[in-house]
């Protein structure tokens, strides 16, 4: 598959430090006066660079705990700072609903926060035997739990398949069939010791890994989510807009690759005859990757597997 992950896909529990800040705002310069979308506002790091460089921030989070810590934020930035419970897939209705029309810029910075898997409540981690949980917002449908036990074992392999290979996700699917056949799958622990991952390993991937990162990713249906808020930051953002996805697996960095892609305007004289085709009205007039330095991946292991893809926006007139 060619996934390259950290330690439980992608965090490690170390101290929260915002990833890719510099290469950020360099790239997507967020300036005075502008209005940001940051539709993962986690601990706040990244909003608050917004916030330093002048911006206006409408900042979303499907978890609670990031509105208390936003809520902490607001003296120091009163209306500068807003913020939204709710799935940055529905940023639009986010935006009308704080009496925005365009925005400036788009930042998605996936995954969880270190604060979330540090929370032993809230299952995201096999570093503690917990409920089997891992919602990003406490309200939502569905649990772990409810997906392990409730899925059949096709499904169930097709979960695993996001991150694992085709054999190794159908084992994987077979060993939960079997443990809740025999009554033991209710925590995190049980889940380990069932997918056969106890045993401690030395490779710096942990077993366990992937199989919690595919079953978080699909109890919050993160790759919808994206999905959806892909296309909705193209409608939302202005001529000269930018979207900036930091990601942390390959399943997502794919799809934001491709959309930025597909939305890549060709300048007129770049279209010519037979291969001309109908050209969309706006898109991306370009789009850049960046990976963190040597230095950042040292000091921050969360960031070994991060990426960073910027798209400009345009529209047609403006090329
Ligand atoms: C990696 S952390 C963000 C860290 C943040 N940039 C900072 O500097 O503190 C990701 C955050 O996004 C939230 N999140 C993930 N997917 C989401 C979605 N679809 N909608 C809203 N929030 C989401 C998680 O709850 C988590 O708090």
């Amino acid at each position: 598959m060619g996934n390259s992950i950290s330690a439980e896909g992608a965090m490690d529990g170390s101290q929260h430090e915002p990833v890719l800040l510099r290469e950020l705002l360099e790239a997507a310069a967020p300036r005075e006066g502008e209005c940001w979308i940051d539709g993962t506002f986690g601990f706040g790091g990244h909003a608050v660079a917004l916030l330093d460089r002048g911006a206006r921030v409408l900042a979303m989070d499907r978890d609670p705990e990031a509105e208390k810590r936003a809520a902490l934020l607001q003296d120091a930035w009163g209306e500068r700072l807003s913020f939204v419970q709710r799935d940055f897939a529905e940023m639009e209705a986010a935006v009308s609903g704080i009496g925005w029309g365009a925005v400036d810029g788009v930042l998605l910075d996936l995954g969880i926060s270190s604060g979330q898997l540090d929370d032993p409540s809230r299952g995201f981690s096999f570093r503690w035997d917990a409920p089997l949980d891992m919602r990003m917002d406490p309200t939502g449908p569905v649990t772990a739990g409810d997906l392990l036990q409730e899925l059949g074992e096709e499904d169930l392999a097709k979960l695993f398949a996001v991150v694992a290979r085709p054999g190794e996700s159908r084992r994987l699917a077979r060993a939960v069939v079997r443990a809740r056949g025999q009554g033991r799958l209710q925590t995190t622990g049980d889940f380990v010791t069932a997918i056969g991952a106890a045993r401690p390993s030395h490779r710096r991937i942990h077993p366990a890994t992937r199989a919690f990162l595919a079953l978080r990713m699909a109890v919050n249906d993160e790759l919808g989510s994206l999905e959806r808020a892909l296309p909705a930051s193209l409608r939302l953002l202005s001529s000269g807009g930018r979207l900036a996805v930091i990601s942390f697996h390959s399943e997502e960095d794919r799809r934001v690759k491709h959309f930025l892609r597909e939305h890549l305007l060709q300048k007129p004289a770049a279209t010519s005859g037979a291969e001309e085709r109908p050209q969309p009205e706006e898109g991306f007039v370009r789009q850049a990757r960046f990976l963190p330095t040597n230095e950042e991946r040292l000091r921050n292991p969360r960031s070994r597997s991060a990426r960073l893809r910027v798209g400009w926006k345009a529209t047609r007139k403006d090329l």
